[in-house]
């Protein structure tokens, strides 16, 4: 038997670790953007349905193996398995994860810059009609690289301090406040002129809108934002302990994210259409709109600078989980102590984070397959990697794993009404894989 795994302390901390990795950058400067490059309404409704009807067995099924594992994606293939030939999931996954956290790295290291810019005020002389210029010339320029190195250096730092004591204690504390302050948000932008039109934009499917890049994005950011596809959730799961309830964690965590989500999108929608904005900004859009709305407050800088650094501080919760994939990897199957995992992960991420700052300015002419390197690593790994890797986790644990090991992990204790886990199951051996299927053949 392999030694006792650590494990998390608390029930709150489990939800507040889950939902730390799940909640960042995904749901608050991707999933708008996302939404608004790609007709909002119909990218919402789509976006809704890839995150209920798959995303809460596939979280679940990741629960499930990485608890009964005690281990990591790659120990927890081979555990389930009984053999190796699982193992390319896995380095398909940790390749993945590198990517993610380079080009994450770099769009943390922006949000660095705008709470820093916030603190001395910068932000703030900044006319409105200045804000795209500003921004332009700021993500084209070197800075982005030195603070995207300064945010893998905390990332770094967080990790060093173990899995109780870095990472639980600190979620505990800073999701809740994300929470508040986002609702605060909310009710100014409902407040703005034309809130009407950004909620209609949002909520308002339009039917004829909904293509198959529409369906790809959709299914991409689902996954992207529940942080599954990776085993990243596997990996926290085999620090859970016994009676920790799956089926209830995965939907407690589905439900926190969509809505932080949600409200990330009635924050800025309306802004963009009362401020005669551009919905199809792209990467940029956040950036662009959120100082606007902060400095239409009174006290703009305080309440700027204190989302900036909240954001910060969301993005770290969920780089810690993108890394801890790779270290649990390192360090089970090389038995190498964490330290140096730390250390080589992070190294590797400042490289890549490097190549992703720079190809918005001084390396904007290299391009994979006619995108940008940001652009790249974020389609590769989010539309395509993600979900291969949800598809094939979900067929594991469908059809693969042992029905006694599946069937008492989804109970944790018997505590589970009879008819989830086989809606689970169905969805996990039929449904999610054919929709994941359909929607790559379509696109
Ligand atoms: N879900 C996180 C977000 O929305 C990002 C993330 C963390 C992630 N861990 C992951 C994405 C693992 C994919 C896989 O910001």
């Amino acid at each position: 038997m392999m030694a006792r795994r650590v494990q998390f302390t608390t029930r709150i901390g489990v939800i507040a670790t889950t939902v730390g990795s799940a909640v960042g950058l995904g749901n608050i400067w991707r999933f708008p953007y996302e939404a608004g490059a790609h007709g909002g309404g119909a990218f919402m409704l789509c976006y809704l349905f890839f995150i209920f009807i798959i995303g809460i067995p596939v979280i679940s099924a990741e629960f499930v193996m990485g608890r009964a594992a005690h281990s990591g994606i790659m120990g927890a293939f081979r555990y389930h398995s009984g053999n190796h030939r699982w193992d390319w999931v896995s380095y398909a996954s940790i390749l993945a994860a590198i990517l993610i956290l380079s080009f994450y790295s770099v769009v943390a290291g922006w949000t660095m810059e705008y709470t820093f810019d916030s603190v001395t005020g910068h932000l703030g002389n900044v006319a409105d009609s200045a804000r795209h210029a500003e921004f332009d010339s700021f993500i084209s320029g070197w800075r982005p690289v030195w603070w995207m190195i300064a945010f893998l250096a905390i990332n770094a730092a967080v990790l060093l301090g173990g899995v109780q004591k870095g990472i639980e204690r600190m979620s505990n504390i800073l999701m809740p406040l994300l929470f508040v302050i986002l609702l605060v948000f909310c009710v100014n932008s409902l407040l703005m002129p034309a809130a009407g039109e950004g909620l209609a934009f949002l909520f308002k499917p339009d039917f004829s809108a909904i293509t198959p890049s529409v369906v790809l994005g959709a299914m991409g950011q689902a996954f992207f934002s529940l942080s599954i596809g990776l085993g990243c959730m596997m990996t926290y799961a085999s620090y859970f302990s016994d009676s920790t309830p799956i089926v209830k964690t995965a939907t407690t965590t589905a439900l926190l994210d969509t809505l932080v989500a949600v409200l990330a999108g009635i924050i800025i929608f309306p802004a963009v259409f009362s401020f005669g904005m551009q919905s199809e900004a792209g990467p940029k859009l956040v950036f662009e709109v959120l100082p606007s709305i902060f400095y239409r407050l009174p006290g703009g800088s305080v309440w700027s600078a204190m989302f900036f650094f909240l954001l910060v501080l969301a993005s770290l919760t969920s780089t810690i989980s993108m890394s801890e994939i790779f270290i649990a990897f390192l360090c089970d199957e090389f038995k190498i102590a964490r330290r140096k995992a730390t250390v080589i992960l992070t190294l590797l991420a400042m490289v890549l984070g490097s190549l992703c700052a720079l190809s918005f300015g001084p390396i904007s002419d290299i391009t994979i397959f006619g995108k940008t390197i940001f652009n790249a690593f974020d389609y590769a790994s989010s539309n395509i990697i993600l979900p291969i890797g949800g598809m094939v986790i979900s067929l594991f644990v469908g059809w693969r794993l042992d029905r006694h090991t599946l069937l008492s992990q989804l109970a944790s204790n018997g505590r589970l009404p009879s008819w989830i886990a086989p809606c689970i199951i169905i969805s996990l051996r039929y449904i999610a894989p054919i929709c994941i299927l359909a929607v790559f053949l379509a696109s």
